[in-house]
């Protein structure tokens, strides 16, 4: 494993950010990490990262402890932080090569030059940092998570504020750069996660509430079926109740119905259709979004 978490925890004076989680990170995996704001995200990835220290538990990077052996995980690990705290008046370049230098690293000219064009930087790279755009900015953490070729990066929200063109642009370039490392990233955006991600873990209020494959989170709820049915004519909601299994009926428009079961009732909306002299006009079972999903797993639930 590339980072394994064992029962981790953190406490901020009473409060438990994070109450005890465990999860692995296999080598190779691009791992989405999602929970609502305030669920312990930052706080675990800070953690990841030895920048502060868990009040109990493990975390293990590359086979190094978090933290006993803080010196090696930060050889093997690539942080960008939520908030990208970059010096402002420090020119791209000479930022750069001020983290090389922490890095100790030897060919620095060669690898300066390396990651400005990897991360597209070469445009705006005689720039003060306060001088770039938002997705600029980013590009220029993720040089510098990546200046020293780590093994595992820990992403906090890397897109978050970018416009549409500057997402897919870092989108791409992160599951580039993924290929050969171990990646975990934070997002609150879920099109993100189906792009970029083999796996997910969920966190809400410092618990994992779900940590598994993409579409087979999407079949957690077995128990309920959705179904978009259209009809040529208006039919009124009560008409529905004499189907077997129906949980909900919810009018989408005039003839337009977006059915919720706990079973297949595609035969019996057909014969509903039929007894009622409507036309079936189409009958859809649709898939839950990972966005239902997520509701799903870190709302209350509302009362109907
Ligand atoms: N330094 C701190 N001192 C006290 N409480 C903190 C501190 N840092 C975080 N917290 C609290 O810990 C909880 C988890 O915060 P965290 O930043 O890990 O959430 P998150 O999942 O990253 O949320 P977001 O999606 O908003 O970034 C929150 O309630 C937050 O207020
Ligand atoms: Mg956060």
């Amino acid at each position: 494993m590339s980072i394994s978490v064992y029962q981790l925890t953190k406490l901020y004076d009473e409060q438990k950010a994070v109450d005890n989680i465990s999860f692995d990170v296999a080598a190779g995996e691009i791992l989405g990490f999602l929970g609502p704001n305030g669920a312990g995200k930052s706080t675990t990835m800070k953690i990841l990262t030895g920048y502060i220290p868990q009040t109990s538990g493990t975390a293990i990077v590359c086979g190094f402890d978090v933290k006993k052996q803080s010196m090696d995980v930060r050889k093997n690990i690539g942080y960008l932080p939520e908030h990208n705290p970059l010096y402002h008046e420090m020119y791209v370049k000479e930022f750069l090569r001020f983290i090389a230098d922490l890095h100790k690293i030897t060919n620095k000219q060669k690898r300066i030059a390396e990651m400005i064009e990897l991360t597209g930087l070469s445009v705006e790279q005689h720039k003060k940092i306060g001088q770039l755009s938002k997705g600029y900015r980013q590009r220029t953490g993720l040089a510098a998570a990546l200046i020293h070729n780590p093994k595992v990066l820990i992403l906090d929200e890397p897109t978050t504020g970018l416009d549409p063109n500057q997402i897919v642009e870092i989108r791409s370039l992160i599951k580039n750069i993924g290929q050969n490392k171990t990646v975990i990233l934070s997002t609150h955006i879920m099109q993100e996660v189906q792009a970029m991600c083999n796996r997910v873990v969920i966190i809400n209020k410092g618990n994992i509430v779900a940590d598994d494959k993409i579409e087979r989170l999407q079949q957690l709820n077995k128990s309920a079926k959705i179904f978009m049915v259209e009809l040529d004519k208006a039919i009124n909601k009560n008409d529905w109740k004499n189907i077997d299994g129906l949980k909900q009926a919810v009018a989408l428009g005039a003839n337009k119905w977006r059915l919720t079961s706990s079973d297949d009732i595609r035969n019996q909306i057909f014969d509903f259709a039929v007894k009622n002299n409507c036309v079936l006009l189409s009958l859809q079972e649709e898939k839950q979004s990972l966005e239902d999903v997520f509701r799903q797993l870190t709302q209350a639930v509302e009362a109907e």
